[in-house]
């Protein structure tokens, strides 16, 4: 291929910038809210295990592949796609995966934004002091009191979408990279002091006991489903944003280091703000299955306890925006990228038009807590119904095609020499997850979360 350096893109000016930006794209609602909300719901310990089995063996090698898919194409997942499909087999056909990429991710953008706006109405609620002193009574009104009352909601939503389109119409690189920088410390600093109240404090033994005590019968076809599909939204994989990303990275950066970093953070964080999490919800008895709402009911009883709560409550609910901030970005700029790239329209143009459809389909979501709460088909509400289709079903679908395209399509004598994973056995062990674990893993799962099986 000739080196297609007409590329509107830049580059990251190094490698930890763009681990910084992979980052700031994996962690997000993903590792704080949604981790565990569903490892509540899916009982714990089991489904944990199920989890780090997927990211181990399914995640990491994809993570890997999309990376070097990114590099290889250069473009945007789509032309990316149909740049690589036509020089390996002769057909374009791949760029189906950057299609339903973008398609996904705005998807999953339109009800990402509905929780991330949540956490802005946390932040002012720990500015007007409503976060100084909640019991686990209070915290529950609270919280339903902001999502039943739709015009909350969609306001927050409203602004969190024009945070997101205001920095992806300004421009990638500039954009994110300077921000993450300081933030993504911050998180983890604040989440560690967390931690340590929650040993102190908390019911850290009973958290452990309950993250990972493996008990596989506590676990159905459903939840295994549910891992899989998690282990893929956190690391913001299967819908081509990491490959976008991986089209700015210098070549002389190492592939495998990269996505072990990237993998060790994610994992780690998410951990932890299960453990501080679990710990509040067992020293103060409360319901570890109750869903999406957890976190928003179990932190401020934590900070109700800790010195200066108001401004805890403020810092932490900030950070949070800001990592939901990040993530977000990475769920449009694909899509931003296509439309720029490929239909020639000015970066402004593109960002606001596919972030005003995005919001519209946000009114969905916004809905399913008050006005569409009845409104009720297959998973339960619009809200359940996106998140299902999306983390579940199609980003492990888009992976399913990435780790097939890598392992098979894609030329050994190019992966190999991409794939940098400390010689011949690193990248055969790559080979064998992409070839095979990967693949049947998804496959498995999938037949046996829909019943087939
Ligand atoms: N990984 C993010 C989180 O954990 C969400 C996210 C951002 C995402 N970009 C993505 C999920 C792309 C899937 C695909 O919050």
């Amino acid at each position: 291929m000739s080196e297609q350096n007409q590329s509107i893109h830049g580059q990251w000016s190094s490698r930890l910038a763009f681990i910084l930006a992979v980052s700031g794209s994996a962690v997000g609602l993903g590792n704080i809210w949604k981790f565990p909300y569903i490892t509540g719901v899916n009982g714990g310990g089991a489904f944990v295990l199920v989890y780090l089995v997927c990211i181990l063996a399914i995640g990491l090698p994809i993570l890997m592949s999309e990376i070097m898919l990114g590099r290889l194409g250069h473009k945007n997942p789509i032309a990316t796609m149909k740049i690589l499909g036509k020089r390996e087999s002769g057909t374009t056909k791949w760029s189906v995966i950057g299609i339903l990429g973008v398609f996904t991710g705005s998807l999953i953008l339109s009800y990402y934004s509905v929780v991330a706006g949540w956490a802005m109405n946390y932040v002012l609620l720990s500015v007007q002091g409503s976060l100084a002193s909640v019991d686990s009574d209070s915290a529950g009104q609270l919280f339903g009191g902001m999502v039943s009352n739709p015009i909350n909601v969609f306001f927050w939503h409203s602004l969190f979408m024009l945070l997101t389109v205001f920095i992806v119409a300004k421009g990638l690189i500039s954009g994110i990279e300077k921000s993450i920088r300081i933030l993504m410390p911050l998180l983890i600093f604040l989440l560690l002091v967390l931690l340590v109240f929650s040993v102190i404090n908390g019911e850290a033994l009973a958290a452990l006991r309950f993250l990972f005590s493996f008990n596989l019968d506590a676990l159905t076809g459903d939840g295994f489903l549910v891992a899989l599909g998690h282990a893929f939204f956190t690391l913001s994989l299967g819908m081509g944003a990491v490959m976008a990303y991986g089209a700015y990275l210098p070549k002389n950066f190492s592939l495998s280091k990269t996505a072990g970093a990237i993998v060790f953070f994610d994992t780690a964080i998410a951990l932890v703000a299960g453990i501080v999490i679990f710990s509040v919800v067992f020293a103060n008895d409360l319901d570890p299955t109750q869903g999406p709402g957890l976190i928003f009911q179990t932190l401020p009883i934590a900070f109700s306890s800790l010195p200066l709560t108001s401004v805890v409550a403020f810092l932490f609910f900030i950070l949070l925006v800001a990592a939901a901030w990040t993530s977000s970005i990475s769920l449009i700029e694909p899509g931003v990228a296509w439309l720029i790239e490929d239909f020639g329209f000015s970066r402004k143009t593109s960002t606001y038009a596919l972030g005003g459809l995005i919001w519209l389909l946000g009114l969905l979501s916004v809905f399913s807590f008050n006005h569409l709460a009845d409104f009720t088909f297959w998973q339960g509400t619009w809200f359940d119904n996106f998140d299902f289709l999306t983390a579940n079903l199609l980003l492990p679908f888009g992976g399913l095609l990435i780790t097939v395209f890598a392992g098979y399509i894609l030329s050994p004598s190019i992966s190999e020499e991409e794939i940098d994973l400390g010689g011949k056995l690193g990248y055969r062990i790559w080979l064998f997850l992409s070839r095979y674990i990967a693949p049947a893993g998804i496959i498995i799962i999938f037949l046996d979360g829909l019943g087939v099986l």
